[in-house]
C-alpha cells in the first residue's frame, strides 16, 4: 500500500500559468462548485456537501472552503517529500496499525476512479464529485 499523495510537477505547474495563457490575476479566476462526498466502508457512514473552488485550484482549497461548517472537518499531515496528505475527516484518522486510510476517489457517472496525485495537487474540475473513502488495505 503506497499513500497516494505523491505530487509532481506543482509548482513548476503554477509557474506556467503565464506561458500557458491562463488568467494571471486572481479576479479573473471563476470560482466553481465541486460536490464531496465521505464515505466510511467500516461504519457505512455517508454525507455529501458542496463545496467550491478557484478555478485551477487544488482538492486542498476544496477542503478548506467547507471545513468547519455544514458538519464537516478535516486535518492533514505535511510529508516532507510527498506533500500534503489527508489525515481526519470529522474526526476519524487512518491508522497504520488498522490498517485504514482516507481514499482519495472521482465519482463520473457511477464509476469511481482512483485519484493519481494527493489533495495538495489534484484540481477538481466545475461540478466535479469527489469521494473520500474511509477503507482498509490488505
Ligand atoms: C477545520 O475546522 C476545525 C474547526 O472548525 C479546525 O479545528 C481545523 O483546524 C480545521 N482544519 C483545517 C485543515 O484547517
Amino acid at each position: 500500500m503506497t499513500r497516494k499523495m505523491i505530487c509532481l510537477f506543482s509548482f513548476v505547474a503554477l509557474l506556467s500559468f503565464v506561458e500557458l495563457g491562463l488568467p494571471v490575476k486572481p479576479a479573473e479566476f471563476e470560482t466553481y462548485p465541486v460536490k464531496l462526498s465521505i464515505i466510511n466502508e467500516l461504519t457505512n457512514d455517508k454525507a455529501s456537501f458542496t463545496s467550491s473552488v478557484t478555478e485551477g485550484g487544488v482538492l486542498f482549497g476544496v477542503l478548506n472552503n467547507l471545513n468547519g461548517s455544514n458538519g464537516f472537518s478535516y486535518s492533514y499531515s505535511v510529508n516532507n517529500n510527498f506533500g500534503l496528505y489527508l489525515e481526519s475527516v470529522n474526526g476519524v484518522a487512518g491508522s497504520d496499525n488498522d490498517h485504514t486510510y482516507w481514499e482519495l476517489l472521482t465519482e463520473s457517472e457511477g464509476r469511481l476512479t482512483r485519484l493519481e496525485t494527493g489533495i495538495g495537487c489534484y484540481q477538481p474540475k466545475k461540478d466535479e464529485h469527489i469521494i473520500l473513502r474511509f477503507t482498509k488495505w490488505n
